[in-house]
């Protein structure tokens, strides 16, 4: 079976750190979270890949020159202008030739879903499309579907103002389609599949959901990109694992790495502290500096105190200087 991967969006919310490298392209324990994301794909059943891309193709083209990734043929499909999710995934299906059962994926949702699973089920209902849900605490920030007994989606909102969602179970950025699906969204048009596409087939009852209680998060935040990262040590991915220092990082042996990771080429000074942070390829963090609750691209100087902040490529935290709650640069700036 064919897949086509969502890659083409502008990752905001993750500024400063995609203002370097777009999101799918940065890494989860070392590892691209598209990478993982399409091992996963691959141990489903899905033989070839087509990246939806847009916004900074050449990363993606340049780190898997080969066109395979984990195993799984690659194709790339560039539009000319960015055509939002439905609107990508027509493009990228007719740049392939899609024509049969197809599978969509949102580039920066880990999960160890087996898709196989979610076919299965579409096919047994005889559906349109039929999403991956997962329950949350807090749904207002996605796409909530209300179900009937058989699984068929009544409503879709997306983000339901708080109080007024039909149910927890939310849009997991995973969906079985039918080519079907492509003839209801307009050839070069900018269209969401969230906004558009999903309520339309809800109302002709095409629509189905399958939740599943698979580890699952959506890194597009840097709370959850962070916690990620996290998650690769802990040992609660079922396939996913990650050491916490690369061994191309130095590590000074005085520095503590605390629930923290450590990427290639990045260095770490002595008496240094970097606790429950992601310290991303090539960053410095100077002597006795303390790295808290962060994810770090650029350089921390020696003593500085760098508490739940973000910090880019060209993101500098002055000696002895101490802040929280910044992102740098600004992404404005
Ligand atoms: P934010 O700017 O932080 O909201 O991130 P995002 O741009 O990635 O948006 P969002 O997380 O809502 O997008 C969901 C998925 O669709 C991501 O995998 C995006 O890469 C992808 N995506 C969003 N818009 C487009 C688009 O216009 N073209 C393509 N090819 N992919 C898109």
């Amino acid at each position: 079976m064919r897949a086509v991967v969502l890659v083409g969006g502008f990752g905001t919310r993750l500024q400063p750190l995609t203002l370097s490298t777009p999101k799918p392209m940065l890494p989860v324990g070392h590892v691209p979270i598209i990478e993982r994301l399409i091992a996963n794909l691959g141990r489903s059943g899905i033989s070839d890949v087509t990246l939806a891309l847009g916004f900074k193709s050449e990363p993606f083209v340049e780190a898997f020159p080969t066109g395979e990734c984990a195993g799984v043929v690659l194709q790339y499909a560039v539009e000319p202008t960015p055509l939002d999710t439905a609107g990508a995934i027509r493009f990228a299906a007719e740049a392939a030739g899609i024509d049969d059962t197809f599978v969509v994926v949102n580039g920066d949702v880990l999960t160890d879903l087996d898709v196989a699973q979610l076919v299965d089920f579409h096919r047994d209902r005889g559906a349109e499309a039929t999403l991956h849900l997962i329950p949350v605490p807090d749904p207002s920030s996605y796409g909530v579907v209300g179900l009937d007994a058989e699984g068929r989606v009544e409503r879709f909102v997306e983000k339901p103002a708080t109080g007024t969602a039909p149910s927890n179970l939310v849009n997991a950025g995973t969906y079985v389609l039918e080519p079907a699906v492509l003839h209801r969204i307009p050839s070069g048009e900018k269209v969401s599949i969230e906004r558009v596409t999903f309520p339309a087939i809800a109302a002709a009852r095409g629509l189905f959901g399958l939740a599943t209680d698979d580890y699952w998060i959506d890194t597009g935040q840097p709370e959850f990109y962070l916690q990620a990262n996290l998650d690769v040590l802990s040992g609660i991915r079922r396939h996913d694992r990650g050491v916490a220092v690369h061994e191309r990082a130095t590590v000074h042996e005085t520095a503590v790495i605390e629930d923290g990771i450590v990427g290639p080429g990045a260095t770490v000074g002595a008496g240094a502290v970097v606790r429950r942070s992601v310290v991303l390829p090539g960053a410095v963090v100077g002597d006795h500096a303390t790295v808290t609750d962060s994810m770090v691209m650029g350089r921390i100087g020696e003593d500085a105190v760098v508490h739940a902040s973000v910090i880019g490529a060209t993101g500098v935290v002055a000696p002895g200087e101490a802040i929280h709650d910044e992102r740098r640069p600004h992404p404005a700036s």
